[in-house]
């Protein structure tokens, strides 16, 4: 008996040795040590440039190990849509993120399993988006754009709070219908300052050690749980309070017109195929998705564009030409303004809003000739697409010339093919921010003229070019000056206040 036990246990273990020899192998990386891995490797800043330095030692697929987990870095355009879009259901989820659960936002659509729930959520943002439901909030976006335009010309120095202001007020009409205040802006600003926290690779031990997450807040060394208790209470009382008075007036007949309202009168009449917690869901993520990537985006804007007057010359000039210099650039205008959408594109391509996009695959896959083990932490490197030379020709200048077909060659590809993602988890809102992008380029520009700040000789000094190494990335802090045209446009903002 016993000898039929050591036989059993010998062709067990030799077929576990010839079973590795088969599988494929992991993919390389740096050499990480045997109890730390590649933790003392890690890039901090701008991590998105160094790997795609690693990638001429390693090849596109770069993997590491560091808390505990497996992490994977894919390059390329190809790899990225080989498997976001060709494998889209095997990594259509996102890998867990203790501190995103612990304050509150694991019904973010972001943030949640790509189920049914997430699924209903993500169609539903859709459809009060989609071009046809742009017939709705056009005006109240063209009409928020230009208080955006009058607070401009009031006090151009504090351009950066009018630009949140501005996306909050239009999410907040289109989402719950009312107009915010300094109370609610403050504590919106709080809300993204906790989810870039809650976020931020490296900063939270519950990262390294998930199980952390069952043991309770007053033991020592737990002060991340209390941090993000808090959070979260803030988080759901931000979107809980307006959600219920919303509810109990469309329940008492009223004919209240936003998102929330149009949806659960649906709902409640039996007429959607949505149901209410994909309305929870959507309206809790709309918020934390739409405000910060497009806050990124437009300072980015103001930031290349102060420091390439020669474009900004020609996309003034389009706007001259097309709308003239007597009114406001409209929603309908867009189509014939080609150079425009070029500076928009290249906005885009220059510093991506989200340079890595995060995905773990649902199980065991293999890619070319190399084994991804499910839940890998994957790291889509967008940053590195949008630099790929092969893409784009000197990608680290900002030109939008590139998005135009010349004599010798096609326009260089649409970066948002790929910066607002990919397959099952794309981008939901992208059509709202197109058109946002869109308005507030080219009402700026239509308006003023933005030039470098003056230095203490009165001399203009041009900000250096340079973003943050957050999730979301931002340009670092930076200063422009707002000197109205001289079209009377800004006299005649100033006069409608
Ligand atoms: C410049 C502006 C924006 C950029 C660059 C951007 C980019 C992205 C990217 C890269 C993702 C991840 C996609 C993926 O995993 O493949 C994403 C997800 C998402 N975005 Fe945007 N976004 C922007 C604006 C908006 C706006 C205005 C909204 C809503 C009105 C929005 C709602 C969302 C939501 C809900 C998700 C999560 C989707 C999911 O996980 O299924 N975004 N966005």
């Amino acid at each position: 008996m016993l000898y039929i036990l050591a036989v059993g246990c010998c062709v067990l273990l030799l077929a576990k040795v010839v079973l590795s020899r088969l599988r494929a192998p992991l993919p390389p990386g740096p050499k990480g040590t045997l109890w730390h891995g590649n933790l003392h490797q890690l890039p901090w800043v701008e991590p998105w440039k160094v790997f795609t330095e690693w990638t001429k030692s390693y090849g596109p697929l770069i993997y590491l190990h560091a808390y505990g987990r497996n992490i994977l870095i894919v390059h390329g355009f190809g790899p990225a849509a080989d498997l976001m879009d060709k494998r889209a259901l095997l990594y259509a989820r996102r890998p867990k993120w203790s501190m995103a659960a612990l304050t509150g936002r694991s019904q973010n659509i972001a943030f949640m399993d790509h189920n049914e729930r997430q699924r209903k959520a993500r169609a539903l943002m859709q459809s009060a988006l989609n071009p046809r439901a742009q017939r709705e909030w056009g005006p109240v976006l063209e009409a928020e754009t230009t208080k955006l335009i009058q607070n401009l010309v009031i006090s151009p120095e504090d351009y950066k709070r009018h630009v949140k202001w501005y996306l909050a007020s239009f999410i907040n009409r289109f989402t719950f219908g009312f107009e915010i205040d300094d109370a609610h802006q403050k504590m919106a600003d709080e809300l993204s300052a906790h989810t870039q926290q809650a976020l931020r690779p490296g900063r939270w031990v519950v990262d390294i050690v998930p199980a952390l997450i069952y043991l309770p807040e007053w033991l020592p060394g737990m002060g991340f749980k209390r941090w993000a208790s808090e959070a979260k209470a803030k988080f759901n009382s931000f979107v809980d309070v307006p959600f219920q008075a919303i509810k109990r007036s469309v329940m008492s007949g009223s004919d209240d017109r936003c998102m929330v309202a149009n949806m659960l009168r649906e709902i409640m009449q039996g007429e959607s195929k949505f149901d209410e917690p994909a309305l929870i869901s959507a309206a809790s993520s709309i918020y934390t998705a739409a405000t910060d990537t497009t806050a990124a985006i437009l300072l980015n804007f103001l930031l290349l564009i102060t420091t390439h007057p020669e474009v900004q010359q020609k996309a003034y000039a389009e706007i001259r030409e097309i709308v003239g210099s007597d009114r406001l650039p409209h929603l309908a205008d867009q189509a014939s303004l080609p150079y425009i959408n070029a500076v928009m594109k290249e906005v885009h391509r220059f510093n991506p809003v989200t340079p890595m996009i995060p995905r773990s695959p649902v199980q065991d896959d293999n890619y070319n000739d190399y084994r991804i083990p499910q839940d890998t932490w994957v790291m889509f490197n967008i940053w590195s697409i949008a630099h790929d030379s092969t893409l784009y020709a000197d990608p680290d200048v900002f030109r939008p010339e590139r998005h135009f077909a010349s004599s010798k060659a096609e326009p260089e590809m649409d970066p948002r093919e790929f910066t607002f993602g990919f397959g099952k988890r794309i981008c939901p809102g992208s059509a709202l921010a197109n058109a946002q992008i869109y308005l507030v380029i080219s009402t700026i520009l239509s308006v003023f003229e933005v030039r470098p700040p003056l230095n203490d000789e009165g001399r203009e000094e041009m900000p250096p070019i340079a973003y943050t190494s957050t999730f979301v990335s931002f340009p670092k802090p930076f200063s422009c000056r707002f000197v109205p045209r001289n079209n009377g446009l800004a006299q005649q903002l100033a006069l409608m206040i």
